[in-house]
């Protein structure tokens, strides 16, 4: 439970507020460089802020307010120029700066202007475009594993949901949700569909392990690492599970990022919260499929991206599927979920440790302090997780997620994905390969 106060410390994004004042410290995707191909003038609301994101004509990125500085057009249907974008209406040309630098039918020069758009600085890395709308001079932009991974296909899932941001992110603050939202819900969705006994069939089904999850909890860990915190459950055999074990849950980096799977897996994922304004949420899903050496992947020329659908034709909610159960619950919330009003439990525990950052890394800023995961500089590669894959461990066991050629792709998100028939034929090149180095090992049946 939080107060009132906390609440609105926490959750809210607009330029001068505590929790926006952190998010402009951190470069921020919105959006897959892809989507510039259809469209290289497009419009974002980011923290709260309506710009307007485009690639010229020489191939230059640039972020800026969305109204020209003439009479207000919006400059969504700006003409890409050159060196810069032209509002439609009158051909005023703005570089990447903000500034005026032509304005075709006037007289005097545009010297004159004072006035600026806004204008942040944006770069692209891994398929995604990055913008950083913070106080200059702005750091790095940090080369996470998934993004520079080598050797892996990727595929980006964009979702828009109706809630604040930290709802999204508080949902891998939670290991025990599984065993309800992917498990119980699940099973409910099924049966309803009348097709549990058939989809369920195959004992790796994902569904088998997620009701398991629920079952003799013991406990639950959280602790701080240097880029975000780990956490997981403790089993216990005296309470009913199959035996006493520990499960490591995803790995949360600050200040938006979760990462399931390892890297280098045959599936890994970045969940990533962006802010759209305090109760709206770009979700990003940035799924890469890598391969053990020996195994070649495609290259992909560019990252396809896509967007699931949240519901069918008949406008009936979509819920047989792993992110969209997650989106259903974070919007049941409510915009901003009132805090105040919570009744926390024990398996609660890592959502503390995750307000308890938020705020610690809001006072940083607030102090004049650079808080985590801000880089003056990056190195080529820096590992989320603070490992990198050692594939002479048995990380391809890595449950059924590398089993997409055998229909395991169908419980989540991925299997509306643009490459998914390039990921089903490298999960069965990476089966082959196994078995003939006689490296195959028992998938277990772990939930993502
Ligand atoms: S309104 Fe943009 S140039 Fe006139
Ligand atoms: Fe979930």
């Amino acid at each position: 439970m939080l107060s009132p106060a906390m609440n609105e410390r926490l959750t809210r994004v607009g330029p001068g507020t505590p929790g926006g004042e952190l998010m402009r410290r951190y470069w921020i995707p919105i959006a897959p460089y892809s989507q510039l191909d259809d469209n290289p003038v497009r419009k974002v609301r980011i923290l709260g802020e309506d710009l307007v994101l485009y690639k010229d004509n020489s191939g230059k990125l640039g972020l800026v307010g969305d109204r020209c500085l003439h009479r207000n057009v919006d400059l969504q249907f700006g003409i890409p120029d050159d060196c810069g974008l032209r509002c439609p209406y009158h051909g005023w040309l703005f570089n990447q700066e903000g500034k005026c630098i032509e304005r075709p039918m006037e007289a005097t020069p545009c010297g004159e202007i004072k006035q600026k758009l806004k204008a942040y600085p944006v770069e692209e890395l891994g398929g995604l475009v990055f913008a950083y709308m913070g106080p200059a001079p702005a750091p790095a932009l940090p080369r996470w594993d998934l993004f520079v991974w080598p050797n892996a296909i990727r595929q980006i899932a964009i979702m828009q949901i109706n809630c604040n941001w930290l709802q999204c992110h508080e949902n891998t603050g939670d290991p025990t949700h599984s065993a309800w939202a992917h498990g119980h819900m699940f099973q409910y969705v099924l049966k309803q569909q009348g097709r549990f006994e058939e989809a369920t069939a195959q004992a790796e089904h994902t569904l088998h392990t997620r009701l398991k999850t629920g079952v003799g909890i013991k406990e639950l860990y959280a602790h701080p690492t240097t880029h975000g915190f780990a956490k997981g459950v403790n089993y216990s055999q005296e309470l009913g599970a199959d035996s006493d074990y520990t499960r490591d849950h995803s790995t949360v980096i600050f200040p938006f990022y979760t990462q399931t799977g390892k890297t280098g897996a045959p599936r890994s994922e970045y969940q990533i919260r962006v802010p759209i304004d305090d109760t709206h949420t770009y979700h990003i899903c940035y799924q890469v499929y890598a391969a053990p050496p020996g195994v070649e992947v495609p290259k992909q020329d560019s990252v396809p991206w896509y967007e699931p659908p949240r519901h069918d034709e008949n406008g009936r909610p979509i819920l047989d599927y792993v992110l969209a159960q997650d989106a259903l619950v974070w919007d049941a919330q409510g915009p901003i979920t009132d805090r105040s009003a919570e009744l926390l439990g024990r398996t609660d525990v890592p959502i503390v440790l995750l307000r308890r950052q938020l705020d610690e890394q809001i006072t940083r800023v607030e102090q004049g302090e650079e808080p985590i995961n801000f880089f003056r500089e990056s190195p080529a590669i820096i590992y989320g997780t603070g490992e990198a894959p050692d594939y002479s461990k048995p990380l391809l066991k890595h449950n059924f997620r590398k089993l997409y050629h055998k229909g395991f792709f169908n419980d989540d998100a991925d299997r509306y994905g643009p490459a998914l028939e390039m990921v089903k034929d490298l999960h069965r090149r990476i089966e082959e390969f196994e078995l003939a180095q006689g490296t195959a090992t028992a998938t277990e049946n772990a939930p993502g």
